[in-house]
């Protein structure tokens, strides 16, 4: 009987279809990652990981998959697994396209709300017991209606941001490597070179994937090149941006504010030093996370691992 060996604990109404079917062996905990070690061992026997952003998927781990035929990601960003290891070994890697696309963008326009308003920072001085009168100029932020908002990968999410931006009457640039001349006409989005866009934007919003040529893409020189009223929002993935570069340019008010779903390394301590900045709203990675989607997301993947242990072909196949 095949087995799939699931890399956290998911809903039973997520799995129950699987577990008629395959033999399903589940990590009990929803938090905890399984050490490598576990991924290791677990690969060795299993046809099917379900895996997710936490879970490292490197060569050592797919090595070790020997009747290894799918690796379903709970997620559309695939840069945890070595994809190239899965494609030299004929092992099929699967994510959640699409599905994710509007909850996702709905996050990412929140931290672009929460930045410029402040909202985390008020919050906290409210429950603080801080706030004692009506002030003139106190929480005062940046507005986003009518403002310009950059978006540094506009795709299916970044499209999303900029199809919400059009009811704030913002004017939209974006950047990608290729140009998408449909959303140009259709949406009046402007296509821009980094540099411009950098520079001409009073909202910046990262939403390519991470990969080699994204890795650090916005550092001291892009931030540098950003209005000082600028905020910036990383709704992709940490690594994209370079946190030391971003924590000086905040700190020494380079650009105004910053709102943050993703880290380099996840997930950060309490003790993070763009944390000690009152200008960060962070939080812990969770832009597709809506009960609806997560389980959409859920439903992918046990849909892809069926068709691959079926002999059909994934529809949400990477490599
Ligand atoms: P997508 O449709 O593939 O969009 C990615 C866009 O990035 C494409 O338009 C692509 O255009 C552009 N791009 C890729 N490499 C680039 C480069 N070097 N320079 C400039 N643009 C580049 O993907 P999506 O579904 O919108 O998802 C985007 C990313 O968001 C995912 O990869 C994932 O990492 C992240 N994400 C995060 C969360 C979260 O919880 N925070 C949730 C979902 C997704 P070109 O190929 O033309 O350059
Ligand atoms: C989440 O980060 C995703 O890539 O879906």
């Amino acid at each position: 009987m095949k087995t799939i060996f699931i890399t956290r604990k998911l809903p039973e109404e997520a799995v129950s279809g699987l577990r008629e079917m395959f033999e399903v062996d589940m990590w009990p905990s929803e938090d905890e990652v399984p050490p490598k070690e576990v991924l290791i061992e677990k690969a060795q026997t299993a046809h099917a990981l379900w895996t997710n952003v936490a879970d490292t998927v490197d060569r050592d781990v797919i090595k070790a998959g020997e009747n290894l035929e799918v690796i379903a990601n709970l997620a559309v960003g695939y840069n945890n697994i070595d994809i190239e290891a899965a494609k030299q070994r004929g092992i099929m890697v699967t994510n959640t396209p699409g599905v994710l696309t509007e909850t996702t963008a709905d996050l990412a326009f929140t931290l672009m709300l929460a930045a410029a308003r402040q909202t985390g920072q008020a919050e906290r001085f409210l429950r603080e017991g801080k706030w004692t009168s009506w002030s003139p100029m106190g929480f005062t932020g940046m507005d986003i209606f009518g403002a310009t908002l950059g978006i540094v990968g506009m795709g299916r999410i970044g499209e999303g941001v900029a199809r919400r931006a059009a009811g704030f009457d913002m004017d939209v640039l974006y950047h990608n490597r290729t140009r998408k001349p449909e959303a140009e006409s259709m949406f009046g989005f402007r296509y821009a070179e980094l540099d411009d866009l950098l520079e001409q934007s009073d909202f910046v919003v990262i939403l390519t994937p991470l990969t080699e040529e994204t890795r650090g893409m916005i550092g001291e020189r892009e931030l540098g090149l950003m209005k000082k009223t600028a905020i910036l929002v990383n709704a992709a993935r940490g690594g994209i941006v370079d946190e030391e570069a971003l924590y000086e340019a905040l700190k020494n008010g380079d650009i105004w504010a910053a709102g943050l779903d993703v880290f380099e390394g996840e997930p950060i301590g309490s003790d993070h030093q763009l944390l000690t900045l009152p200008n960060v709203t962070a939080l812990p990675h969770i832009g597709s996370a809506s009960v609806k989607t997560r389980l959409a997301m859920m439903q992918l993947n046990a849909e892809d691992i069926e068709a691959v242990f079926s002999g059909r072909a994934p529809e949400n196949r990477v490599v």
